[in-house]
This record gives structure tokens, C-alpha cells and sequence, in this order.
């Protein structure tokens, strides 16, 4: 197994990208710093705007040629920088989709001179026309009532109705309390839900999975639940701490350094 493989390093992802060969990776799952300034441990959500779009350049250039030629990416990003960032991505690939992940933020005040930021954007694109795209592994099954409610003779046999409807771009999937769980101490941990749909929808079986910007570590928890491989990089040591505790749980020992020792196989 190549020695880059269902590993995070704690380094920075421009250095570690290096280290990546072109053409390996299946699916790429961004979620960098947003621009806002939230507190990491480190500066890294802190530059100027013109800083922060520079950077955002420099990593995508990095990762990009480590796609397959039928390889995805998504990415996170709010309202403030995704204009930007998609004229960006659409120069270097094809957009597919806006997803909007409404976080389910439970309605207490908010702003008083604008309306309340409650969700995400994130953006779907890939390299080619015959991208991988499993909608099978991702539909939403009918509960009971409503499956009763298409139960006009037109609609018998649908596969849409028996195998579940097809996700739409509308994702309405709450943030993640104290009470959940899967919940680590990172301020943006995003929920195993939405990674493992992006998971099961763009990377094959066995495909690896390139998340730069680890955090808490879910792209690397979700890759090991559905039988992919991983790779990705973060800055902050405790952070990396935290990933190597998740993955214990999954039975995953990851190497954790900015050296590139190989790490036990998965199980
Ligand atoms: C939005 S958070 C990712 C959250 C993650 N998706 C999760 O579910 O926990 C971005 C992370 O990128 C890390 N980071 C920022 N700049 C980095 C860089 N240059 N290289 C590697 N990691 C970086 C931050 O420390 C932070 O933990």
C-alpha cells in the first residue's frame, strides 16, 4: 500500500499535497477556513480578504491534479467568499451543483440588520463528463405515510418510490449540540450524515478519499464506515490528537506527524 494512504498528517496541507501523486485521489472534500475569522488554534481564518483568496487559490491548484480524470470535489464555503471561490473552481472544472446545507439553527433573536445566516454553501464540481455518481448508495427512502400517499397505479413499480427519491440540493441536517453523539471539540465539526453521502455518491468502493483541511477528523471517519481509503492534513496538534482518538474508535491506527512512515493497514 502506498505510504500516503489512511493517514492524516498534522502538517500544512500545501506541504503535504506535494507528497500526493497526481492522479490518485477519487474524491476530493474541502472544508477550509471560511474567511470569518473562527478561532483553530491558529491564524489560518484570520487573513485579509485578497490573502484569503490568494491562499484558497494556491491549495486549489495543489490538489487539483491529485484528482482521477473522473474525480469530484466539494467544498464548504458561507455566502461570504463562495461567489468568488466558484468563478474560481469553474475556470478549472465543471459545476454540478449548489448545495445548500441548512444547519437547522433553532430560531432565538438573530441579527436585527439583516436576515440570519443559517446555512452553508457548498459547491459540487468534477473533471469530466462521466464522473463517478452512485445515486443509488444516496437515495431517501419513503417513510410509511408518504410512500402510501404515491400510491396511485401510475406511480407502482417507480424505482424512485421503492428504492427512495433522489436527494435534492436542499440539505436540512442539524449542526451538531453537545448531545450528539459523534460530536468532538472543534468548532466546525461537520455532522457524518453529509460527508458520508458526499462519500457513498463520489467515491467508489475501495477509492480514496482527500480531505485537506481534517479539523475533527470526519471525512477520515466517514471514508473508514464506508469501506474507502483517506488521506488529509491538518495544522493544529490537538486537532490531530482528536482525529487519531475518532479513528482508535473505528479500529484505524493513523499516523499522526509530518513524517511519512507508513501506517498499520486499516482492518
Ligand atoms: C472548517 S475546519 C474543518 C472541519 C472538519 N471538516 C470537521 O468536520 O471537523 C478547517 C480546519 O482546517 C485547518 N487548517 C487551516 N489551515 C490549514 C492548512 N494550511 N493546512 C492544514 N490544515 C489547515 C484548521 O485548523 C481547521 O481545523
Amino acid at each position: 500500500m502506498a505510504d500516503w494512504l489512511n493517514q492524516v498528517f498534522c502538517e500544512d496541507a500545501l506541504a503535504g499535497l506535494a507528497r500526493i501523486p497526481d492522479g490518485a485521489i477519487d474524491l476530493i472534500l474541502a472544508d477550509p477556513p471560511y474567511g470569518l475569522g473562527k478561532d483553530y488554534g491558529n491564524d489560518s481564518d484570520k487573513l485579509a480578504t485578497a490573502d484569503y483568496l490568494q491562499w484558497m487559490e494556491r491549495w486549489i491548484d495543489a490538489a487539483l491534479p491529485k484528482l482521477k480524470a473522473n474525480g469530484s470535489l466539494y467544498i464548504f464555503l458561507t455566502w461570504r467568499y463562495s461567489p468568488e471561490v466558484f468563478v474560481m473552481l469553474k475556470q478549472r472544472m465543471t459545476m454540478v451543483n449548489e448545495i445548500v446545507w441548512d444547519r437547522r439553527v433553532p430560531s432565538m433573536g438573530g441579527s436585527v440588520r439583516k436576515y440570519s445566516s443559517v446555512h452553508d454553501t457548498i459547491g459540487f464540481f468534477v473533471m469530466a463528463r462521466d464522473y463517478h455518481f452512485d445515486l443509488d448508495a444516496i437515495r431517501v427512502p419513503y417513510d410509511a405515510v408518504t410512500k402510501k400517499a404515491r400510491s396511485r397505479s401510475i406511480f407502482v413499480g417507480a424505482k424512485w418510490l421503492e428504492l427512495g427519491y433522489n436527494p435534492k440540493d436542499v440539505w436540512s441536517v442539524s449542526r451538531l449540540h453537545r448531545e450528539h453523539r459523534e460530536r468532538a471539540d472543534h468548532p466546525t465539526q461537520k455532522p457524518l450524515e453529509i460527508i458520508e453521502r458526499m462519500v457513498k455518491a463520489s467515491c467508489p468502493p475501495g477509492g480514496v478519499v482527500l480531505d485537506p483541511f481534517m479539523g475533527s477528523g470526519t471525512t477520515a471517519v466517514a471514508a473508514k464506515r464506508c469501506g474507502r481509503q483517506f488521506v488529509g492534513f491538518e495544522l493544529n496538534p490537538d486537532y490531530c490528537a482528536m482525529i487519531a482518538q475518532r479513528l482508535a474508535q473505528q479500529g484505524v491506527v493513523a499516523h499522526m506527524s509530518d513524517d511519512p512512515v507508513p501506517a498499520p493497514a486499516p482492518a
